[in-house]
């Protein structure tokens, strides 16, 4: 049985505040994006900062946006994605976070890039999205869910302001075989210190029908994204991040830890409201 503490309640406020610590550890040029790498060749050694780009690239193109269309961003981190997606298909993005302190940062890159006429943000809990009934084209998650209270509530909050026939695309992490017992503590302190749950990809089809989505297609991306992402964050030594956790532990997630562990996956995810 798995000692995988993938059921820890969790609350939206609580990660907003862990995002704002972090916001506030970057420095001013920072304006990436919070998620893995994807590289299809064990010999492609992409930097991680470009290789994001490229999943986000990759999810943007299941999407099937043109230029105009409107675009939801769930969880849309420092806002790079948005700016990505608004620049490359024109669309017009709004994107919401659950920190304070990254909507400000968003704004102001998006601001710095002359962006801000294609690109909004917004804080607000997923949860309870600020937005009328189908008031979008397409709706992107990446690497967001996991940090939120109840995936379903998100995806019945997504089919509601998604127009008939507007897609989903996600990224997010699953618990891609039993996790041996020496990395369930590395495993354990990535969830405790990022507060996340991992998904289980057996409910996915049923818990997006329960939101009223079809699913379309389900990729396993783990070998294409964890282990280069984990192991190049470990390489380039990260941020030295002690003063974000407010809990004294000696034990905290380091990178390093994680490179090993090919049982803990990552997916993506297309859904749609049926027309
Ligand atoms: C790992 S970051 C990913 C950011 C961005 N999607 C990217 O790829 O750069 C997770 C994001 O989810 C947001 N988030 C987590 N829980 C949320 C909630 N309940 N409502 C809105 N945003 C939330 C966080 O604030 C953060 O922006």
């Amino acid at each position: 049985m798995s000692s995988i503490d993938s059921t820890q309640p969790i609350v939206a406020e609580e990660v907003g505040l862990l995002y704002d610590r972090l916001t506030q550890l970057d420095t001013e040029e920072a304006g990436g994006s919070l998620h893995l790498g994807y590289w299809d060749l064990d010999d492609d050694t992409t930097p991680l900062v470009e290789a994001a780009d490229r999943l986000t690239d990759m999810m943007t193109d299941r999407l099937r946006i043109t230029g105009g269309q409107r675009l939801l961003d769930v969880g849309c981190g420092l806002g790079q994605p948005a700016m990505r997606i608004a620049q490359r298909v024109g669309a017009h993005v709004s994107g919401v976070s659950i920190s304070e302190g990254q909507i400000a940062r968003a704004r102001k890159l998006a601001a710095a890039q002359g962006l801000s006429d294609m690109v909004e943000f917004h804080h607000a809990d997923a949860m309870r999205l600020p937005f009328d009934d189908e008031s979008f084209d397409a709706a992107i998650a990446i690497e967001s869910v996991f940090h939120m209270p109840d995936r379903e509530q998100v995806f019945r909050e997504i089919h509601r302001v998604l127009r008939p026939g507007g897609r989903l695309v996600l990224t997010d992490f699953f618990e891609r075989g039993p996790i041996p017992a020496d990395k369930q503590t590395a495993v354990n302190r990535l969830l405790r210190d990022f507060i996340m749950t991992l998904a289980d990809p057996g409910d996915y089809v049923s818990m997006l029908a329960r939101a009223g989505l079809r699913f379309v297609e389900l990729l396993d991306i783990t070998e294409q994204s964890v282990r280069q992402t984990f192991s190049q964050m470990a390489r380039d030594g990260e941020r030295d991040l002690d003063p974000i956790f407010e809990e004294e532990t000696d034990s905290k997630f380091s990178p390093a830890d994680m490179i090993d562990v090919d049982e803990f996956g990552s997916l993506l995810l297309v859904a749609r409201k049926p027309a």
